[in-house]
């Protein structure tokens, strides 16, 4: 695994990419998919008109820009400077957003700050268990009581070999190189992700990824409440 500064300098190197989809990490991704991922993120957060949501690694905004019509405000993290950067300028017209620099492990704003809270392909940056567990003690700190948070897109380590088989078949190559950069990411034993939750506090709910979207065969979504 590695550490946040390795991933803030990697994401920041992203972020110089020419498309947003490939800054944030969605190159082979189709629109029909993302649209999807936008729908699904409303859907299970049940976005109302008066939700105050925080957006933790937003990347280059492209959720906040997606969902901030239809809210009263977000706050966007992120740790990559490049990245706070350009959502800042994708922003730019959105007077009900504010992106800044943050970490999902030490969250800049104050107890119950919002209704509803988004990580959307954050957690698997975290390295160990201890990081994860104070992401997870940070979501429930700032979300408000009965509030929900989605942590999603969560790499399932039992589908592993099934991820490794898709993206490289049989090129060794390929392969070898896959395994050095999954090495760098955190693959969650689903079981045990719910439980660092439940000990923070939080209900939670592991939900499948919808099938439009690509990495639905080895992702899952952590759906989480606070009590
Ligand atoms: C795969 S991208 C997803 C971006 C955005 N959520 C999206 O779906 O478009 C992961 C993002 O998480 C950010 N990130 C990684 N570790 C983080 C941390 N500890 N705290 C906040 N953001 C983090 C990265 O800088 C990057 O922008």
């Amino acid at each position: 695994m590695a550490d946040q500064s390795f991933w803030a300098d990697f994401w920041t190197q992203k972020s110089q990419a020419d498309t947003d989809f490939q800054a944030t990490g969605r190159g082979t991704m189709d629109v029909v998919g993302y649209l999807y991922t936008v729908r699904e993120c409303a859907r299970v957060l049940d976005l109302q008109p008066e939700d105050e949501l925080l957006d933790i690694g937003g990347g280059t905004g492209v959720f906040a820009l997606s969902l901030s019509p239809f809210i009263k405000s977000i706050r966007s993290f992120d740790i990559s400077p490049g990245s706070v950067k350009r959502a800042q300028g994708n922003l730019s017209d959105a007077d009900n957003v504010s992106v800044d620099l943050g970490s999902i492990t030490d969250i800049p704003v104050g107890d119950e700050t919002c209704d509803k809270f988004l990580a959307y392909s954050v957690l698997q940056y975290l390295e160990g268990d201890d990081a994860v567990r104070q992401a997870l003690s940070e979501t429930r700190r700032t979300l408000r009581p009965n509030g929900v948070g989605l942590l999603a897109a969560n790499p399932d380590k039992d589908r592993y070999d099934a991820y490794i088989d898709r993206v490289c078949g049989d090129d060794p190559k390929a392969r070898e190189a896959q395994y050095d950069l999954q090495k760098t990411l955190q693959w969650f034993d689903v079981e045990r992700l719910v439980k660092l939750a439940h000990e923070v506090g939080l209900e939670a709910t592991v939900c499948p990824i919808h099938p439009r979207i690509w990495q639905s065969f080895y992702m899952f979504d952590l759906v989480v409440r606070r009590t």
